[in-house]
């Protein structure tokens, strides 16, 4: 499937190499022709990797990834241009992170809203998953830990779009968990500062959520 990723960071560049060592194809777009991380990478990847804009990534992907700082999200959908998305499973990974207040981060967008909403409402053609948004980017593909799988929480309102998530998040060594409609990335982005805020203290950057029941 050819994948198109919004988003130069450190995600962009983790779900890039996942996505190209499960047989897909990439492009990584930059909000500028031109980009030097995203070109870099790219070279680094192989042929079956490509760097690009943003639009350019949105209409390449069969499926998008939108992997851009979180406060900046529906804007970098607005450069991507809403008709590429249209009809898509668009996989948002964000977290509308407020860093102003300090560490831990504050939400920018919470109680009756969340960034993932924010994004549904902007992209209403695309079905939207919230996914990956609750781990940092080492464990985003094969996230081997002592214990079994860990969870990975996903939420959206088509299911036929979670359902693609999930086979992904399996094939990746995650067990998938539905946590309803594009509202519950009200607590999923919530969870990213749980997430953050455990992992500094005492510095453990490589954990995940794990759900068990009887
Ligand atoms: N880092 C992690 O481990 C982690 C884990 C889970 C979730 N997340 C979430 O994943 C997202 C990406 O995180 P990240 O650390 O990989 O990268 P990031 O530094 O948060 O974002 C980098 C990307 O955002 C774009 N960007 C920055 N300002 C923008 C603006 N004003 N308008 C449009 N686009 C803009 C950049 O575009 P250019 O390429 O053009 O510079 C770049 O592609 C964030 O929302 C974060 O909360 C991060």
């Amino acid at each position: 499937m050819k994948i198109g990723i919004l988003g130069t960071g450190d995600v962009g560049k983790a779900l890039g190499r996942g996505f190209l060592a499960t047989g897909h194809e990439v492009l990584l777009g930059a909000r500028e022709a031109g980009n030097a991380k995203a070109r870099e990478w790219a070279e680094a990847q192989g042929p079956k990797a490509r760097a690009g804009t943003f639009a350019e990534a949105a209409e390449y992907g069969e499926l998008i990834v939108l992997a851009t700082l979180g406060t900046a999200v529906v804007e970098a959908t607005k450069l991507a241009g809403p008709a590429h998305f249209a009809g898509k499973v668009v996989v948002d990974t964000t977290n509308p992170l407020d860093l102003s207040k300090g560490f831990p981060p504050t939400l920018a967008v919470s109680g009756e809203d969340s960034g993932g909403e924010r994004v549904q409402r902007a992209l209403p053609d695309a079905r939207v998953v919230k996914a990956w948004n609750s781990v940092g980017n080492a464990l985003m593909f094969r996230p081997e830990l002592p214990g079994g799988p860990p969870t990975m929480f996903r939420c959206g309102n088509d299911a036929e779009a979670k359902a693609t998530v999930a086979g992904i998040l399996e094939a990746w060594g995650w067990s998938p968990m539905d946590a309803g409609d594009i509202r519950s990335s009200r607590y999923l982005e919530a969870l990213c500062i749980l997430w953050v805020s455990t992992a500094a203290r005492g510095n453990h950057w490589l954990q995940a959520f794990k759900m068990l029941r009887p």
